[in-house]
This record gives structure tokens, C-alpha cells and sequence, in this order.
């Protein structure tokens, strides 16, 4: 089992409206059975929807940005800043998703300098990398992880407060978990990468999180891996099944 306190997030993606914001807080994120010793619950919803579940939520459930920008505050129609976010109570932000990667054009370099900008104001960033099913195929998976990670180590010296969320792309939405041996011999391998390119106290500490497909059918036994330490859950994230995952993770560092 892993000794790292686990992380269990649930990403929205553009889904939900203030009526669903509302009542998903009240009768699934409030009533959570998991002690945050065990661990750290996060939820993103829009940033539309992001007060409604501020304003509802208990003490114990963060909430997450999706995104954050390039850029500081200033004449950028649409954006916003990682300094907003932190100036409006958000301790965590996701950068990388995969969908920001392929359907908005950002590059790696875009997501390290993210990273960074979360990181300079506070939050605790979860940065999400993975390979495509041809790179999985091609046997590339390590090497593209790697050109992710290293994109951001260049930007990025302290990765104490970076959660990598390791999101294989063919299993995000298409109801094909990766097995947990596949994740586990990623996660190994991404950890084996912290080691040698960042430190042995990043390899040792940072939290590894496996997302893509995940449900309550199959958490219990992907958590049972030594260098899992949670999941980003979108999906099974708006739905009850969010309870169980949560649970499953909880019991079993428990
Ligand atoms: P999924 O999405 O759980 O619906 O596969 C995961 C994600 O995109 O973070």
C-alpha cells in the first residue's frame, strides 16, 4: 500500500448547472464517509458552478479549477488567472488534462508554465499527463509521460505541491480502465523518472494519481497498487458512484 496520504478528485468537465451544483454538494460531496487524515477530496466544477459549491460545501471537500491561464490579470478576454482563483478562496487547480491538450491546443510548454503559475500563488496543482492509444501501442507511454514531466521540471524546481494525475487518454470516457498492473508499471516508471530528474524526496512524497475510466466497480482494486494513490474521476464524478470510490480509498489506507 502506498504510504502517501491518497487524493481522491472529481473533475465536472462542462457539466452540471446550479441546480445540480447544489444538490449533488448536499446529498452526495456532504455526505462523504472518508477521514481527511486517510484522504484529500477535491472537487472542479466550472467556474461557473465553483461558488455554488463553495457556498454549500463542508469543510472537509476542496474545490479545484479546472484551468487556469497563461497569464496574469490583464486584457485577456476569457481567462482566468491563477492569482483570481487563489484571491477567491481555490487551493487546487488542474493543468494538462488531456482534453485541454488536444481540443484547445496546449502544448506542453503551455502546461508547465500553468503549473508554475498555480504553483506561484499557493495552489496545489494536479497536473495531468498520459498517452495516447497509438503511443500506448507504439510502446512510447513512458517517453511521452517523460517529455510531459520534463516540460515542467523546466520550469519548475519544487514539486512538493504537484499532484501528477497519470490519465491515460484511450481510457478517459471510453469505459476502459487500464488493469492495475498497466497503471502500476506507469506509475513505477513515473515515479522512476521523479528520481532521477527531480529528487528522491519527490519520487518518495508526490502523490500519483490514476484517471481514466474510473468507477466504482474497479476502484477498490486499482487502490490496492503500491504507487496509486487515488484518482481523478470525471464520469463517476457527478454521479453517487463518487461516494464508493471515495470510500473504497479511504477503507483501504484505513
Ligand atoms: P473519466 O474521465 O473518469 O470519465 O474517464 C477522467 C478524466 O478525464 O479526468
Amino acid at each position: 500500500m502506498s504510504l502517501r496520504k491518497y487524493l481522491v478528485g472529481g473533475n465536472w468537465k462542462s457539466n452540471g448547472s446550479m441546480a445540480f451544483a447544489k444538490s449533488f454538494t448536499n446529498d452526495v460531496l456532504n455526505k462523504l464517509a472518508f477521514d481527511p487524515k486517510n484522504v484529500d477530496v477535491v472537487v472542479s466544477p466550472t467556474n461557473l458552478h465553483l461558488p455554488a459549491v463553495q457556498a454549500n460545501i463542508g469543510n472537509n471537500v476542496n474545490i479545484a479549477t479546472q484551468n487556469i491561464s497563461l497569464t496574469g490579470p490583464g486584457a485577456f478576454t476569457g481567462e482566468v488567472s491563477a492569482c483570481m482563483a487563489q484571491d477567491a478562496g481555490i487551493r487546487y487547480t488542474l493543468t494538462g488534462h488531456s482534453e485541454r491538450r488536444s481540443l484547445f491546443g496546449e502544448s506542453d510548454a503551455d502546461v508547465a508554465t500553468k503549473t508554475k503559475n498555480g504553483l506561484m500563488f499557493d495552489m496545489t496543482v494536479l497536473l495531468c499527463i498520459g498517452e495516447q492509444l497509438a503511443e500506448r501501442e507504439g510502446g512510447v507511454t513512458n517517453d511521452v509521460n517523460a517529455r510531459q514531466l520534463a516540460a515542467v521540471r523546466e520550469q519548475v524546481d519544487d514539486w512538493s505541491n504537484i499532484v501528477i494525475a497519470y490519465e491515460p487518454v484511450w481510457a478517459i470516457g471510453t469505459g476502459k480502465v487500464a488493469t492495475p498492473e498497466v497503471a502500476q508499471e506507469t506509475h513505477a516508471a513515473i515515479r522512476e523518472w521523479l528520481a532521477a530528474n527531480v529528487s528522491k524526496e519527490a519520487a518518495d512524497g508526490t502523490r500519483i494519481l490514476y484517471g481514466g475510466s474510473v468507477s466504482d466497480a474497479n476502484a477498490a482494486e486499482l487502490i490496492t497498487q503500491p504507487d496509486i494513490d487515488g484518482f481523478l474521476v470525471g464520469g463517476a464524478s457527478l454521479k453517487p458512484a463518487f461516494h464508493q470510490i471515495v470510500a473504497a480509498c479511504n477503507e483501504h489506507k484505513a
